[in-house]
């Protein structure tokens, strides 16, 4: 999915290892894809109604039979669906909205076999005259043997249709069926979305079908690598438009409209889209050679909340065509935002799915960060229609590879519609500080699992799933990307890749890498985790351990490369001196790293995976550079010596208060990722200590002044890009740090905007928000963990919020049943501020409330509140001594 599933920002990103004439570039890709966990509907309803008859439903035992195994068998191969469906925007008299459907398949046989399985799920079929759930008939001469039963295997989601005899190797043969499914609002599958348009309620229906929700709307042969091609009808009401991945080739008008489109290319299940609406779009003009157009609400549509995706998607077609030097596949280019999503954005062939905020820009009230979150969104779904959707993973185990390429190119294609916000260095610090964070837990896991580890769709789901989730990439500059992607792999396997990596690294005799791509590259994929390099610059011996936030934490996952790596390490010395070594094992002694009198700073621009660790003399003479001339040394490193200084003092590596110097050069830096970097450490301290008490190092008053410069008195936007986001910093950090004048223009700010009703559409005190959250109708079920999380990390708003949550859970629980994100999300956005015993004893309690009731609520995330929790009161007791007597120092 794409930023998809889950919207996530694709985080992590790194380039890491020069060869010497620098002609091969390995990049390993961090992915850290943010996810809410999606409901998922494996718990099938028992006895499905047949319009004639109740089908068989069976849940046997688990056992060897092939409809009790999760992968489809190897014995029949799709070519082509013909599906025609018919979604009900009006419920029907008991209250329902459904969908009817009839759909066929023409399959091969390539192993003899009496048992056709096909994934359905929740569908209930109507008897075919032979009183059967299908019919099957033979193709080109071939006759089909009689169907002799005909069930539906609940757990594994398969209709089996047993045979009288055997299908014929090499013949083909047609399976129809028809059937009817509910059009529910669960954001999965065929669902409908609903909004207001001049006071009239609109449904839209829409689907989702990644990874396995295809099965819920027609049956098919659901898994990735059986690729076919579709041919798709959707009948809907006169009045609204019918879109999916084809462009439509005729309108008929029987007593309904009758949309047919075009086939579409051979693709996987999960790529497909329909969506019947009341949208409107605006369109390319024709001498585009490609026809793009942006759907979506008619006021949002017609107050130009579309344009920008419009401005845009042209020269990143453009970009991408060139990039992996093949044409854009197809004749249209249709992308589709719907109040309803889940996640945020979904590469669907042709007709991409997008949340509202990641497809519209309003000008009036966005933010540089939802203009930026736009045009990533778009550059990494468009990244898709040529991988994830021509070449494709060949089983969900490699969906890293589909995410990981994805996010790397949607900055390259960002960078280029948008060449002056130098977008490539902010990937270094939205990606790979945040790839870390998760990645130095145990709980972390390798980027790649056996095709055997992920079965079930709940395992499916996991990949998504995990809150975070980090991967890593391997590609080689420009030339090697494109041997990749011309040889389209069709359904790929990523040794593939590294094979075809070998064979161009082999063939250039400038290239030099210690060892094959291979074994540099399983290193990274195989194990989770990344290294802290420490180099010791006293003696000039480097050492890598795996790096871990929690000192105590223990690794209970073997792994066979014994948690080592092969680290590219490159380094500078005094600002002049450069160079680059291949760390291959635990240790290693190298001699040009050995000095007393330079500062020597490794992982140049961050291009590698991992944290570096000096002596303390080293430390101090980075130290004195950065405070007396910081711009010697990159700015992309100035972030990371902050970022890898804070985190080592987590890990109990190197003392806490030399983390807090790190930031002291900060009265002299104006550069927005160093800030950043600062501000996202400083975080836990602000929220640990009272704000007052952080006051003294952060010295925020020479940057808001400096701000106040750039902007003529406030008066103007910064001109550079990262000066407009690093203006939040210096404001936010101003008024946290109680700089003067900083609270008296956020004031005036704030005045203007509530008198301003363009920019300000809700204008509500904070209660009556909490109370709107549990109103659907106010606000989306999609947005009230963020509404409610907002809140919390307002100071006062906290404390309500935590009683509001203590005193309605009941409720929410209920009437939300989108059980463990919902709650998962919340109590971890409402407790992380916890460090009392009292505190904990609240949380305990509410844990016992909840366990002696009958309802579902996610415990780990409770437990891991606690866990939490007590791990705030532990660093309390331990630092706050020492970091206050820091603090105190530095304001004498
Ligand atoms: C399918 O049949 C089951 C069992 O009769 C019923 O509960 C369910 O509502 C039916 N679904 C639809 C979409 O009609
Ligand atoms: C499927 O639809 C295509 C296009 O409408 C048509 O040419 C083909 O004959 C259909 N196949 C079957 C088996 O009905
Ligand atoms: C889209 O492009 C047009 C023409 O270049 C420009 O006038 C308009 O401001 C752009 N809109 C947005 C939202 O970028
Ligand atoms: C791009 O594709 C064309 C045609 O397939 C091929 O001839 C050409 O060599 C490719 N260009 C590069 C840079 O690989
Ligand atoms: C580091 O990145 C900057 C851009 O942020 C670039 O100008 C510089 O050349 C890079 N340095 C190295 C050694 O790659
Ligand atoms: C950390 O440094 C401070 C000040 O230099 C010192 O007082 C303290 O003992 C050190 N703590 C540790 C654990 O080394
Ligand atoms: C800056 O703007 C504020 C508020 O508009 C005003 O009170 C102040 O006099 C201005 N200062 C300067 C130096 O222009
Ligand atoms: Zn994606």
């Amino acid at each position: 999915m794409g930023k998809g599933f889950y919207i996530s920002k694709p985080l992590g990103f790194v380039l890491f290892g020069l060869g010497a004439g620098a002609v091969l570039t390995i990049f390993a890709l961090s992915v850290v894809y943010v996810q809410e966990k999606r409901k998922n509907e494996v718990n099938a309803r028992d006895g499905t109604r047949i319009v004639t008859t109740a089908a068989p439903h069976r849940t046997s035992a688990p056992s060897n039979e092939a409809w009790d195994k999760y992968r489809l068998p190897d014995a029949l191969l799709p070519e082509y669906y013909n599906v025609t469906l018919w979604p009900r925007l009006v419920p029907d008299e008991e209250g329902m909205y459904i969908f009817t459907g009839k759909s066929g398949v023409v399959f091969t046989c390539l192993k003899e076999t009496n048992l056709i399985l096909i994934h359905s799920n929740e569908l209930n079929f109507t008897l075919t005259s032979e009183m059967h759930h299908a019919k099957l008939t033979g193709l080109g001469g071939t006759s089909a043997p009689a169907i002799l039963e005909t069930w539906f295997q609940t757990q594994t989601q398969f209709m089996v249709i047993q045979l009288k005899r055997k299908l014929q190797v090499g013949k083909s043969y047609w399976l129809y069926t028809e059937f009817h499914g509910e059009l529910s609002d669960n954001l999965g599958g065929f669902y409908r979305s609903e909004y207001t348009e001049n006071d009239v309620k609109k449904v839209v229906a829409t689907t989702q079908m990644q990874p396995t929700a295809a099965r819920n709307v027609f049956p098919c042969f659901d898994e990735p690598s059986m690729k076919a091609v579709f041919h798709l009808t959707l009948l809907h009401p006169p009045g609204t438009v019918a879109l999916s991945n084809g462009m439509e080739l005729e309108n008929i008008v029987i007593s309904v409209l009758q949309t047919r489109f075009e086939p579409t290319e051979k693709m996987s299940t999960y790529l497909l889209a329909f969506v019947v609406s009341e949208f409107t779009n605006i369109r390319s003009p024709p001498e585009a050679n490609i026809l793009i157009r942006i759907w979506g609400r008619r006021e949002a549509i017609e107050s130009c909340q579309g344009d920008y995706a419009l401005n845009v998607t042209f020269p990143i077609l453009k970009y991408l065509e060139n990039y992996y030097n093949t044409t854009y596949p197809l004749s249209k280019s249709d992308q589709i935002a719907l109040p309803d999503f889940a996640a945020g954005a979904m590469e669907n062939w042709g007709l991409v799915t997008y949340r509202e905020l990641s497809l519209f820009y309003d000008p009036k009230v966005s933010s540089n960060e939802d203009k930026e979150w736009v045009v990533t969104v778009i550059t990494h779904e468009l990244a898709h229609m040529w991988f994830g959707n021509l070449v494709t993973m060949r089983w969900w185990n490699d969906l890293w590879l589909n995410e990981g390429f994805a996010s790397y190119v949607s900055y390259l294609a960002a960078d280029y519609v948008e060449p002056t916000w130098n977008i490539k260095d902010l990937m270094v610090q939205q990606q790979v500080q945040k790839a870390f964070d998760v990645d130095s837990l145990v709980s972390s896991h390798p980027l790649s699992s056996r095709e055997d580890e992920v079965i079930t769709p709940d395992q499916i789901d996991q990949l998504f799933d995990t809150i975070t989730y980090s991967k890593v990439f391997i590609m080689c500059q420009k030339q090697l990307e494109i041997t990749l992607l011309s040889s389209v792999v069709f359904n790929t396997v990523y040794t593939d890749l590294w094979k075809k990596l070998q064979e161009v690294v082999d063939a250039d005799s400038s290239i030099q890498l210690p060892a094959s791509i291979n074994e540099i590259m399983n290193r990274w994929i195989l194990q989770m985790g990344f290294p802290v390099v420490t180099i010791d610059t006293r003696t000039g011996s480097i050492t890598q351990q795996h790096f871990l936030i929690h000192p105590e934490a223990v690794v209970d996952k073997p792994s066979d490369y014994n948690y080592e790596w092969f680290v590219p390490i490159t380094w500078l010395k005094s600002g002049s001196n450069m160079g680059q070594h291949w760390l291959l094992t635990k240790t290693a002694s190298y001699e040009p790293m050995k000095t007393d009198t330079d500062w020597l700073l490794a992982n140049l621009n961050v291009t590698g995976y991992y944290r570096v660790n000096y002596d303390p003399q080293n430390w101090e003479r980075l130290l004195t550079q950065l405070n007396s001339d910081h711009k010697v040394i990159p700015v992309l490193n100035r972030g990371q010596i902050i970022d890898d200084a804070f985190n080592l003092a987590r890990a109990d590596i190197i003392n806490i208060t030399l983390a807090l110097r790190t930031t002291k050069y900060l009265y002299e830096e104006k550069e927005y990722i160093p800030w950043e970097s600062a501000v996202r450490n400083l975080e836990y301290f602000f929220l640990m200590f009272d704000r007052t008490e952080v006051y003294g190092p952060l010295q925020a008053q020479p940057l808001f002044d400096h701000f106040k410069d750039i902007t003529s008195n406030w008066t103007q936007k910064p001109p550079r890009y990262m000066d407009q986001y690093n203006q939040i910093n210096a404001v936010s950090m101003a008024c946290k740090t109680g700089v003067k004048g900083c609270s008296e223009l956020t004031r005036m700010w704030y005045r203007q905007w509530m008198k301003n009703p363009d920019t300000n559409p809700y204008g509500k005190c904070f209660s009556k928000y909490l109370e709107y959250s549990i109103d659907p109708n106010l606000i989306r079920k999609q947005d009230i963990t963020y509404a409610i999380v907002y809140i919390a990390d307002n100071v006062i708003g906290q404390p309500l919020v935590w009683d509001f949550v203590r005193a309605n859970w009941e409720h929410i629980t209920k009437d939300f049943d989108d059980g463990s994100f919902f709650s998962g999300g919340l109590i971890n956005g409402i407790t992380k501020k916890f460090s009392t015993e009292f505190e904990l004893q609240q949380l305990q309690r509410f844990k016992e409330d909840i366990a002696a009731s009958s309802f579902t609520f996610d415990m780990q995330a409770i437990e891991r509140a606690i866990e939490q929790t007590k791990a705030n009161i532990k660093w309390i007791s331990e630092n706050k001594a020492q970091v206050m007597n820091w603090l105190i120092e530095q304001s004498d």
